[in-house]
This record gives C-alpha cells, sequence and structure tokens, in this order.
C-alpha cells in the first residue's frame, strides 16, 4: 500500500532493500544525475509511459494509445483492427493529439503557499491558490527558459498533496512531437473487450508503441517537425528477459490520477449507493444505443470505438466500486476510524467537532447530490446538448448585441465543436439518449427540483408512457433544432444572433435546466464543495496529530508516485497465465474473443523462440500487489535492478472499492509480461527490427 513521492524514497528505503530493491533511492530519483524517473513519461495527461531505447522509443498500453490508433485508422487502411509495425523510422505517423511530459524536478513549496494563504477566507481559497499557482509557475518557468516555457515544451505545475496540508511544483519537459510505431491488432491489444476488463484472469496484450522526437539540440518542439530526430533521453529501461515467479520483487513508477484513501463514511455512502448506480444506468443508455450503430457498420465503428471503449472503462469501473464497496463493507470500516477520531479529539477544540460537523454537510448535500450527477453524466451527454451548450454560453453577449465578444467566445470553442461526431448514425443514437437521458431524470430525480418545462413536454407530447412522451418531444427537438446538425448549428456560431435562437427548441431545453441547476442548486452545491474540502483537510491533519510516527502517503493527484511490492496472486487464481489461456477463450463468434489466425497458428507450432518459459509456454500477464489506479496505465513493472518485466494495464474487479481503501488481501495489479509484448512485435508483427533497438538482460 503507498503512492510514494519519489523525493522522499529515503524513508522507505529499508523495506524496500528488504523486499529485494537493489537500487539506492538516487537510482530512482535525483536532480543531477541520469536516473529511471527521467525514463517515464505522463503520456497525453491521463496515461503512463515509458523510454526503453536509446532512440526515445516509448511503451505504453494499447488503451492509452487507442484514439491516436483509431484516429489514424478508416475502412482503408484499418490499423486498429490489422495492428500497424514500422519497419522503419520513415514509416512512423505522427500521432498530433499525443503529447509526453518528462519529470525534471520536484520542489516542496508548503512552506511558500501556505504563508500566501494565511488570512485568506475559505470561500476565496480555491481563487487565491489559483493565482499563486499561476504567479509561482510563470517565475520559475520565465527563470528556467522563458522561450519553452512560451511554447509550453517547459512547464511548471503545482499541487495541492494530502487535501491541502502540503504543496509540491513539478519541473516538466513537454514533447509534442509524438509518432507511432507500432500496435498490435485490437483483437489482441484489447482481447477480452468490455467482458474481462477489470477482471483477472486476463489475457489481453494491453500495449502499443510510440517515438518521441526532438530538435537539433535533442529539446521538444510544441508540434510536429519533419526535420526533428529521435530523441536522445538521459536514461532508458533494459528490458529483462528472466521472467518472474511468486515473491519477487516488483515496483512501478507512474503517474495515478486520483484516489481519495481518506474520504468520510459518508462520501463512501454517497458513492456507493447514490451516484455510482445512477452514474452507471445513465452510461448505459449511451453504450447501447451507440453500440446498435456500431454493429452496423464499420466507418461507424471506427470512428465511435475509442469513446465508446472511455465510456465502457468507467461505466464497469463504477458498478464494480458500488458493489465492492458495500461487499467490502467501507462505510463501516471508515465508520470505525472516524469514532477512533472523534474518541482522541475529545478536549481538542480544532478536531473535537469534526466528525458531527461532517455528518451534518453530507446531510444537507445528500438530497441534492445527484442534481451534479445528472448534469454531467446526462443532461450534457447527448452530442446535440454539446452543441447546444455553445451557444448558450454566449447568450449574455448575443442579449447586448457584442458581436466582438461572441466571436472570440466562438473562436475558443470552434475547435471542439468541429470534432463533435454528429454523423447522421450518431445521431440517430442521440436522439434516442436523449430521450431515456430525460425520462431517468423524470423518474429518479423528485419533480420538486425539476424544471417546470418537464410538465410543459408532457402535457404537449402526450403518449401513452412518459417514455413515449419524451420520445415525441425528441422526434421534434432532432427535426427542428438548430443544434441537432452540425452544418446548421456552426452556420449559427458564425453568425450567433439572439432572435435566431430565442426559440429554439434545443436552445430552450439546456437553458431550463442550466437555469433550474444554476439558480437553485450550484449555490448550494459550492458551498458544500467548500465546507467539504475544509473539513478534509482538517480531518488528515489530526490523523497526521494522531499517528505522528505513521509515513503517511498523499493521495493520487497524477503527479509521479513509486509503489512497490511483490509479484502475488489471489484468492485461487494463478498468478500468471499463458498464451494456452488465450486460446482457450477464443471465440470465432464474439469479436470480443477473436484472435488473429496467425496466433493460432503460431501457438499450434510452439514457435514462442526465446520468449518462452521453461515449460514451453508463452507467457501473457501476471499479477502484483503493487498500489496503482487510473493513470499509472501503461507504467512499467520493473524488477529490483530497475529493469522493465512488465506493463501495468489494469485493477481487479474484487477491490474496485481501491480508491478509497486498500484491501491487502484483494487488491492487485494486472500486468502484461514484457515477453509477451515482445513476442507479439517479432514473432506476430514481424518486426524484429524495434526489439532488436532494444536493451535485453537476462
Ligand atoms: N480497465 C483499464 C484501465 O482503466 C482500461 C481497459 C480498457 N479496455 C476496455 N475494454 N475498455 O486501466
Amino acid at each position: 500500500e503507498g503512492m510514494w513521492l519519489l523525493a522522499y524514497l529515503d524513508k522507505n528505503y529499508k523495506d524496500m532493500k528488504a523486499k529485494g530493491l537493489k537500487l539506492t533511492p538516487k537510482q530512482l530519483y535525483d536532480v543531477n544525475q541520469a536516473c529511471t524517473k527521467d525514463a517515464i513519461g505522463w503520456f497525453g495527461g491521463g496515461c503512463t509511459s515509458e523510454i526503453i531505447s536509446s532512440k526515445g522509443l516509448v511503451l505504453t498500453n494499447h488503451h492509452c494509445g487507442y484514439s491516436a490508433i483509431a484516429s489514424l485508422s478508416s475502412t482503408s487502411d484499418n490499423i486498429l483492427d490489422n495492428g500497424f509495425w514500422a519497419k522503419s523510422m520513415n514509416e512512423e505517423r505522427s500521432a498530433k493529439d499525443i503529447s509526453l511530459a518528462i519529470v525534471q524536478r520536484m520542489d516542496d513549496i508548503t512552506l511558500f503557499i501556505t504563508s500566501q494563504l494565511k488570512g485568506v477566507a475559505e470561500k476565496d481559497r480555491a481563487s487565491v491558490l489559483a493565482k499563486i499557482y499561476t504567479r509561482y509557475q510563470d517565475s520559475i518557468g520565465k527563470g528556467m527558459d522563458s522561450m519553452m516555457y512560451k511554447n509550453k515544451t517547459l512547464q511548471v505545475r503545482c499541487f495541492e498533496f494530502l487535501k491541502g496540508n502540503a504543496y509540491y511544483a513539478f519541473v516538466y519537459k513537454r514533447f509534442y512531437d509524438v509518432r507511432l510505431v507500432g500496435t498490435p491488432p485490437q483483437s489482441i491489444g484489447k482481447f477480452g473487450g468490455e467482458t474481462d476488463n477489470w477482471m483477472w484472469p486476463r489475457h489481453t496484450g494491453d500495449f502499443s508503441m510510440f517515438r518521441i522526437y526532438s530538435d537539433s539540440l535533442n529539446n521538444p518542439t510544441s508540434e510536429f517537425a519533419a526535420s526533428n530526430k529521435a530523441y536522445t533521453p538521459k536514461s532508458f529501461l533494459s528490458v529483462s528477459m528472466k521472467g518472474v515467479k511468486e515473491g519477487d520483487f516488483a515496483m512501478i513508477m507512474g503517474f495515478p490520477g486520483r484516489t481519495n484513501r481518506y474520504e468520510f463514511a459518508q462520501g463512501v455512502k454517497l458513492a456507493s449507493d447514490d451516484v455510482d448506480p445512477v452514474i452507471v444506468a445513465l452510461r448505459d443508455i449511451r453504450l447501447k444505443a451507440w453500440k446498435e450503430e456500431m454493429n452496423k457498420s464499420d466507418d461507424v465503428r471506427l470512428k465511435m470505438s475509442s469513446t465508446y471503449a472511455s465510456i465502457a472503462n468507467y461505466w464497469k469501473f463504477f458498478d464494480g466500486e458500488s458493489l465492492q464497496l458495500k461487499k467490502l463493507k467501507v462505510f463501516e470500516l471508515k465508520s470505525g476510524q472516524e469514532v477512533a477520531f472523534t474518541k482522541w479529539a475529545k478536549g481538542k477544540p480544532e478536531y473535537e467537532n469534526l466528525i458531527s460537523d461532517v455528518n451534518k454537510a453530507y446531510e444537507e448535500y445528500k438530497p441534492i447530490a445527484l442534481q451534479r450527477t445528472f448534469l454531467s453524466e446526462g443532461i450534457m451527454a447527448p452530442y446535440i446538448m454539446q452543441a447546444a451548450a455553445a451557444g448558450y454560453s454566449l447568450e449574455e453577449n448575443m442579449k447586448k448585441n457584442d458581436m466582438a465578444a461572441s466571436q472570440k467566445m466562438v473562436a475558443a470553442m470552434m475547435p471542439g465543436i468541429s470534432e463533435l461526431p454528429m454523423y447522421p448514425d450518431i445521431m440517430r443514437a442521440d436522439k434516442k439518449i436523449f430521450a431515456q437521458i430525460l425520462n431517468k431524470y423524470y423518474t429518479t430525480i423528485p419533480v420538486s427540483q425539476q424544471p417546470a418545462l418537464i410538465k410543459t413536454i408532457l402535457e404537449k407530447y402526450q403518449g401513452a408512457t412518459p417514455l413515449e412522451s419524451f420520445e415525441k418531444y425528441a422526434d421534434d427537438m432532432y427535426t427542428n433544432s438548430v443544434f441537432s446538425n452540425k452544418d446548421r448549428t456552426i452556420a449559427f456560431l458564425q453568425n450567433p444572433v439572439w432572435d435566431v435562437i430565442k426559440d429554439d427548441i434545443g436552445y430552450k431545453h439546456i437553458a431550463a435546466f442550466r437555469e433550474n441547476y444554476n439558480e437553485k442548486y450550484k449555490p448550494l452545491i459550492d458551498s458544500f464543495n467548500m465546507k467539504n474540502a475544509a473539513l478534509g483537510r482538517t480531518y488528515v491533519k489530526g490523523m497526521m496529530e494522531m499517528n505522528p510516527k505513521v509515513n503517511m502517503y498523499p493521495d493520487a493527484n497524477s503527479t509521479i508516485r513509486l509503489t512497490y511490492g511483490q509479484v502475488q496472486g489471489y484468492n485461487d487464481f494463478p498468478f500468471m497465465t499463458d498464451l494456452d489461456g488465450v486460446v482457450a477463450k477464443h471465440d470465432q463468434n464474439n469479436p470480443e474473443f477473436m484472435v488473429p489466425e496467425k496466433l493460432l497458428e503460431l501457438h499450434k507450432n510452439k514457435d514462442y523462440g526465446r520468449y518462452a518459459l521453461k515449460n514451453g509456454k508463452l507467457p501473457v500477464a501476471f499479477l502484483t500487489n503493487n498500489d496503482i489506479t487510473g493513470g499509472n496505465s501503461g507504467s512499467p513493472v520493473l524488477d529490483g535492478n530497475g529493469h522493465i518485466i512488465g506493463l501495468a494495464f489494469d485493477g481487479n474487479w474484487e477491490a474496485m472499492s481501491g480508491n478509497y481503501v486498500f484491501d491487502q488481501k484483494l487488491k492487485r495489479t494486472i500486468c502484461v509480461d514484457i515477453r509477451y509484448v515482445l513476442w507479439n512485435i517479432d514473432k506476430l508483427g514481424n518486426a524484429p527490427n524495434i526489439v532488436d533497438e532494444m536493451t535485453l538482460v537476462n
């Protein structure tokens, strides 16, 4: 358990060494000497990647490269389904939406920030903090290299830790010239699909490869440049051919996104009982309607695959989280901790009433908590409403006839609008989604909290059921609204005039829901969030005082961390899977479990080369007890020497409660074995040139 800050690994060193670490803390993180952290990249903002050759070759998950791979695919050049390997650097393809950031250093700025925050009222804290961050970032960044800071290849970012009890700044070099080197077909990279997602035993070859490019001085550039050369890294990871066995030391360095390990019991209960199930139900509506259209056309399937996968990933996540929070009695666990805290707090004015204040705040918040979930996951989910939202944001300007102000905003919104997938087939699905979500809102949210528009709709569009009425309303909306069609939306945005849309049915819809939310619920929700943040900060501060000897780790917040432990199975499962298991799951009639012919053939011939296990089988995936979360995807799994043995790509179903509590018995990291990665490139992908670039150690 623990996602540790790299600059303080000294505190864990004794323990790590006893478990099998052969490196020193300085070999993992150092500001002046090349070290492991120089090989780790924050990939696309939501994943991790690592450099594994002297020529900037980068390894990450298939699901991390998925959107880049999908957008480079078409029915005539279908690399998502067929796979792709560049036979030389010339064949690599620019992944223009991907950037990769490498941490240069981290600095403790707690004293500076807290002194600046002195005397600031709680309600102003967030906005003042944002200004302090900007000032600090600018002064450090410009001081280091003003040119690079200006074009964002040098970045400085401040982060809050331990709910506001500590602050650190991170300096990055960010590379924007990133190119796709290769990917297995998605029948391997996403083998098992949504069925196996978040599950063990697992048989997915979840990897893809990129390369970062730099200018003649080896510096990152702010975009693709044909004259760029492959980046020469400060350090890169060697690849272990030794393989893993249970009990072996294993550590993972990467960028975990978000955990909430110090959450209050009431927060856990709200998630498991109310919020998570609603997210699942709302996402289910979108997924079913999209799937119907994706099954009808390969073109639509390729266009929607990436969005579908990311919505489906957290649809299943929240389903599992809700289930396991209850099953593992996390509410009871947190309540018990709060009882102990309150006992300790007796006679300490700062802490004495904390938990009862928390419970009071949640009691007020609970009845309206779903308003927020419904807005982001429901009302705003249909593409028609995303288009209408652009119009809605211009309302003030339009009413004042301030065309210049509108145009400025439109210019900023246009790239997002032109990327909305508002194709006819998708809009057919969108219309169904719209009506079903509205029905779900109508049946879940108390009538007293609904905008008056709902009653008007039910009176005007009379169907046999409320759903049927909403469907008739949707017919009208998707025929007549300006926002039901991308060309019309863009034409409107190019000349945004109030008269054109003040009676538009789509516009009136979004305005009714936004106003209802903004006027009645947003102030209450903002005030709860502010109170909750302050209470959380005090709670964590109190816990540190209560247990002064405990080395407390901060929650994940997308900053670089290290987690260490061992290769380890759980329950009665094997700790490792192999290619026989892939073939056993193979199913000709199920696209989620269909593998390429060539894989079956290589399996039949046991053509595993140097990647085979001693028993003649080919390893596929294994488990460790490392502490990861979303954002760690693509992180290297390293042995005691810092050599890569695998690639972290998932968590397991039985411990989906992991963002709130680390369950020693059940929580595992699912990793793809590095030898399966190499076999896929070499034997299946026929690209030994890529393997030759790496440094393999025995
Ligand atoms: N569960 C994996 C993660 O969050 C992502 C898997 C993506 N695959 C999928 N079938 N949606 O790291």
